[in-house]
């Protein structure tokens, strides 16, 4: 026995030493070793974006530390699955793939930058839906973090941010020098059990966040940021999905700060995917010459069960705007809007049967959209110019219209045609100014249905997780 105790007290203190190089390595490394988060399922494995060769300059390309990293990674999907911690730094990268069972996460001070360099960004066809790119009839280029066919994928962090660095692209749009459509930042294709959370999200090429033919996502605590006269920088895109989640969210954007969308004319009629069970509450918007929500003009798939609740909107062109035209098809119905606060706003309610805007000359004339069931109340509006332009389709009225519960306060100098209504069908409840005579008022009191039920979206309990 004593002649074992040196060897003991030694490797005793070896332990000691070792406690202390690790707690000092751990401390020297900063703060970010260990910070807890919430997803929809924590990860069994983690690697850091510098295991990978990543360099956090600014200037060096990350585009295959990314793709290596996270195909490494992809090995533990089914062996509870791995994360991929993006230090602090500056992170210069073009478009890489996610996986399955899979944690993107962005330390707080973590920058991801999208390269200029287009040989970074792959060319991808055309979304089935859509038949045609958007900018042009080309290919269209692979989002910033793209990903497909995924089950449980995670994108978030401690708020870091994403940059796409846009201009490049938007003076391109602008100057008409494109001849593909401008990548977005985050696109999620054919994919189940999705979050985007808790990141601030920069100059967008084009669209922010895309999830398309995809269900059981939640998006929240997303603060996105555009210049107001930027090109098609619309915040987010629930596109074809079905049970979405979107809430406390801050939006300031070129274009629509959510925009419903569901394909495009005859090839959105015939891939026939709807938008469907979709919450989105506390948003807060400013988007002068868009919406806080749109719902279309791309909804020849169909959009229904929509939830809006408690959002917020202040100097933006329209609130919950329907987009459509002859040759779209599909429908909009059961659309729920409950409490909107509104401050300087071009219009209060718009809907546009006319939004033309057609992928090619070979749409149906004869596809005409069906617009019912839409409610709104308990709305509060302060320096608005229009309440209301309601435009349906002649020979195809909006119909099932329902609005309770209003009172706009008009701007200094408000136009005399308050309610301008045309091909409109439904009725109006404690509603000031006085509506249209298309949506008279019913002679008792009444509330706009809002559903008392929750989507199975709005159950799933998110877990704490940690990055170490
Ligand atoms: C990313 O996914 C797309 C679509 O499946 C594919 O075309 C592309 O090659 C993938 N990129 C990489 C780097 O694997
Ligand atoms: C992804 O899913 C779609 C729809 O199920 C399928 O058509 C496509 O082939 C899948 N792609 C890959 C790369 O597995
Ligand atoms: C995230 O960062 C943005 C930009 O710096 C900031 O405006 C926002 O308040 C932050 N959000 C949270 C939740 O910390
Ligand atoms: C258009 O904008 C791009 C991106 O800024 C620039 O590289 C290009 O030179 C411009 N082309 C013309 C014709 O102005
Ligand atoms: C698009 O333009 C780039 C140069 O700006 C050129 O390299 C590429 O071949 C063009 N692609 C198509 C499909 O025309
Ligand atoms: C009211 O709206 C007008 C635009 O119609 C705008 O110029 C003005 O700044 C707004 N006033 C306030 C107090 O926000
Ligand atoms: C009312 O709306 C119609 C379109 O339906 C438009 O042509 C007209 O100019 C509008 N009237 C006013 C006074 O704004």
């Amino acid at each position: 026995m004593k002649s074992q105790s040196p060897p003991l007290r030694s490797s005793y203190i070896i332990g000691i030493i070792s406690i202390v190089v690790i707690l000092g390595s751990v401390e020297s490394r900063g703060s970010w070793e260990k910070v807890e988060y919430s997803a929809i399922n924590c990860r069994k494995h983690s690697a850091v974006l510098t295991d990978f060769g990543g360099i956090g300059d600014g200037k060096t390309s990350n585009t295959k530390a990314f793709q290596s990293a996270i195909t490494h990674l992809g090995q533990y999907a089914s062996n509870g699955g791995a994360q991929l911690i993006v230090p602090p730094g500056k992170w210069l990268t073009g478009s890489f793939n996610l996986t399955s069972h899979f944690t993107l996460f962005l330390h707080k001070d973590a920058v991801i930058v999208g390269s200029q360099d287009e040989s970074e960004w792959p060319e991808l066809p055309v979304l089935p839906s859509y038949g045609k790119g958007r900018d042009a009839p080309n290919g269209r280029l692979s989002s910033l973090i793209f990903g497909t066919n995924l089950t449980d994928a995670v994108i978030t962090g401690n708020n870091g941010t994403i940059d796409g660095q846009g201009s490049h692209w938007w003076d391109k749009f602008r100057n008409d020098t494109l001849n593909v459509t401008r990548p977005y930042l985050i696109e999620i294709m054919y994919s189940d059990q999705i979050q985007i959370s808790d990141l601030t999200l920069l100059n967008s090429p084009s669209w922010f966040v895309h999830p398309i033919y995809s269900s059981n996502i939640i998006i929240q605590k997303l603060t996105i940021v555009a210049p107001v006269d930027s090109p098609n920088t619309d915040g987010i895109n629930p596109d074809s999905s079905t049970n979405v989640k979107i809430e406390d969210c801050y939006i300031v954007s070129g274009d629509d700060c959510i925009a419903v969308k569901s394909g495009w004319d005859q090839y959105g009629i015939k891939f026939g995917m709807p938008t469907q069970h979709l919450i989105i509450r506390r948003l807060t918007c400013v988007s002068p010459d868009s919406a806080m929500i749109a719902l279309g003009s791309e909804m020849s798939g169909g959009i229904q069960d929509v939830r809006a609740e408690n959002n917020c909107a202040i100097n933006t062109q329209s609130a919950v705007r329907i987009k459509t035209a002859v040759g779209r098809g599909g429908y909009v119905k059961d659309i729920f809007v409950k409490g909107m606060d509104l401050t300087t706003m071009k219009y209060v309610f718009w809907m546009t049967g006319s939004y033309g805007s057609h992928p090619d000359p070979g749409f149906d004339p004869k596809a005409l959209p069906k617009i019912n069931g839409i409610n709104y109340r308990d709305v509060v509006a302060d320096n608005v110019t229009y309440s209301a332009r309601l435009d349906g389709i002649s020979g195809d009225p909006f119909t099932g219209i329902c609005i309770s519960d209003v009172n706009i306060k008009l701007t200094e100098k408000p136009k005399k045609l308050q309610w301008n209504c045309t091909d409109v069908e439904g009725f109006t409840s404690n509603v000031t100014p006085k509506a249209c005579d298309l949506l008279p008022e019913k002679e008792q009191k009444f509330d706009c249905p809002y559903p008392e039920d929750k989507l199975p979206i709005e159950s799933v309990q998110l877990k704490t997780c940690y990055t170490a």
